[in-house]
Parts: structure tokens; C-alpha cells; sequence
């Protein structure tokens, strides 16, 4: 089977995600932790998966991306419980999905980063959102390592903001919001671009409808 396998589907980009991937004809297995969240994605029509990215090992994840071309990682722990869960689910969960998909002969991962500008410059420091820029640039470098073809998405500030369809996107630009519509339909684009790879692509609302602004990172 092709298709795609979300891990933090219920999430705020990852339940955009998975209609925009389904309307392209791909399926899609939507991994999340509560019973509640699960039944809320089966809904929308993607495969609801349950999985506690605390709770599973490695071995246990890549049972259940067997069969999955591709990966997209866009949990996070979001401030919820201190330094360690941002270590945890950031951090190690990220480590954790990476390992379980090499075994599992998944293609292609897809993470859902963080563009290291935001939060910069705060007086005093703002020391969870230092050690939050630390563990995500740190996921960048254990992926990038890794032997699976990958992308690195970094948005700027997320916002709840309807779609304007239209973004800046690129390897290095301005730091500015996006809106989270704008972020899950650019990630279905980049599913649907397999000449994008090895590139790690920093994003912001723009100017440039979504399909052209990625058919010009894989020309
Ligand atoms: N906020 C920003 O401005 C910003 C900017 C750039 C990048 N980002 C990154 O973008 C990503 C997604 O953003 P978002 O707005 O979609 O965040 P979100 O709504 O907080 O979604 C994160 C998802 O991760 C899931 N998750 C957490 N712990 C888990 C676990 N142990 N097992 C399985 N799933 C777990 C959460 O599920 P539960 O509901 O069960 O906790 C949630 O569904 C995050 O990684 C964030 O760091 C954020």
C-alpha cells in the first residue's frame, strides 16, 4: 500500500492535513492517542491509527507505518508538560519515528519543523522557547543523518488564519506567520513533489500560489 501516515494527525495542521491528502486520491493513516481524537479523524475519512508516541518503541511505531511510502511527523508537545515533554515528543519521539521508519522501508519523511528565528531576542531570554529551538534543530540533524529520502518544513509563527492559498517558500527568508491552512495544504504539495528531496524549506504566508511556490523548489 501507498499513502501517507501522519503521526499528531488530531493536531491542528495534521487534522487540515489529512482531507487536503485524501482529496488527492492518497491514503492516509492517521495515528493519534485518544479515543475521542481517533473517532473525530475516522470521520473525515482517513484511517484512524492509535498510537502513543510515549508509550510505543520503535519496533511497535514501525508496525504501524508498515506499508506507508510516506511519513509526516507533526506532533510536538506544544509547552504541554515542561522541558521533558518537549524532549520527549520533539525530541526522542522524533528519533523514535525515524528509527521505526527505516525498518518499516517507509521512502520518505516529512517533518514538520521549526523556523529558528521565532521567539528570538525576547529580554530575559525565554529559556523553554531556547531549549524548544534546541531539541527541534537537533530532530533536523538526526533526520538529515539519516539514510531516507526527507524534507524539513520550518514554518514561521502559526497562525489560525483561513488559507490564503498563497505562501513564500524557500531555504533561507524573511521570518513571518503562516497560516496553519497554509502549512497543511503545502505539505500535501510537497507529498505530491518526490523531486523535492534533501531539502529543508523555510515557509511564510506570500505571495506565490502553493503549487508554483513548490514546483519552483524542484525545478
Ligand atoms: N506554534 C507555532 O507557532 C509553531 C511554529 C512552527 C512549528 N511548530 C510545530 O508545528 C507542529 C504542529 O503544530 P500544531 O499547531 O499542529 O500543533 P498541535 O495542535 O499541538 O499538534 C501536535 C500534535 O502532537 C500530538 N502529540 C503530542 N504528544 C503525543 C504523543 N505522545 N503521542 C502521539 N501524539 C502526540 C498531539 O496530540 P495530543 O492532543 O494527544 O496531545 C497533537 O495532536 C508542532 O511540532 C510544533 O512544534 C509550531
Amino acid at each position: 500500500m501507498s499513502g501517507v501516515f501522519i503521526i499528531g494527525a488530531a493536531g491542528k495542521i495534521g487534522h487540515r492535513l489529512g482531507p487536503i491528502l485524501l482529496e488527492r486520491n492518497m491514503a492516509v493513516g492517521a495515528m493519534a492517542r485518544a479515543a475521542e481524537q481517533l473517532e473525530k479523524l475516522r470521520e473525515t475519512g482517513v484511517t484512524p491509527v492509535e498510537g502513543d508516541l510515549l508509550a510505543l518503541d520503535a519496533a511497535g511505531l514501525s508496525t504501524l507505518m508498515q506499508g506507508y511510502e510516506t511519513v509526516i511527523f507533526s506532533a510536538g508537545a506544544g509547552g504541554k508538560g515542561g522541558p521533558e515533554m518537549t524532549r520527549a515528543i520533539d525530541g526522542e519521539g522524533l528519533e523514535k519515528a525515524v528509527n521505526a521508519a527505516r525498518s518499516a522501508r517507509v521512502k520518505r519523511f516529512i517533518l514538520v519543523s521549526a523556523f529558528m528565528d521565532a521567539g528570538r531576542g525576547a529580554n530575559p531570554p525565554n529559556e523553554r522557547f531556547e531549549l524548544y529551538m534546541q531539541v527541534k534543530r537537533n530532530a533536523d540533524a538526526r533526520l538529515v543523518q539519516s539514510d531516507l529520502d526527507w524534507v524539513i518544513l520550518r514554518p514561521g509563527t502559526l497562525t489560525d488564519e483561513v488559507g490564503s492559498g498563497r505562501i513564500r517558500a524557500g531555504a533561507a527568508i524573511p521570518y513571518g506567520n503562516v497560516s496553519r491552512d497554509n502549512v497543511a495544504a503545502t505539505l500535501a504539495e510537497i507529498v505530491a513533489s518526490p523531486a523535492i528531496n534533501h531539502r529543508i524549506i523555510e515557509l511564510t504566508d506570500g505571495g506565490v500560489p502553493i503549487a508554483e511556490a513548490i514546483a519552483n523548489l524542484a525545478g
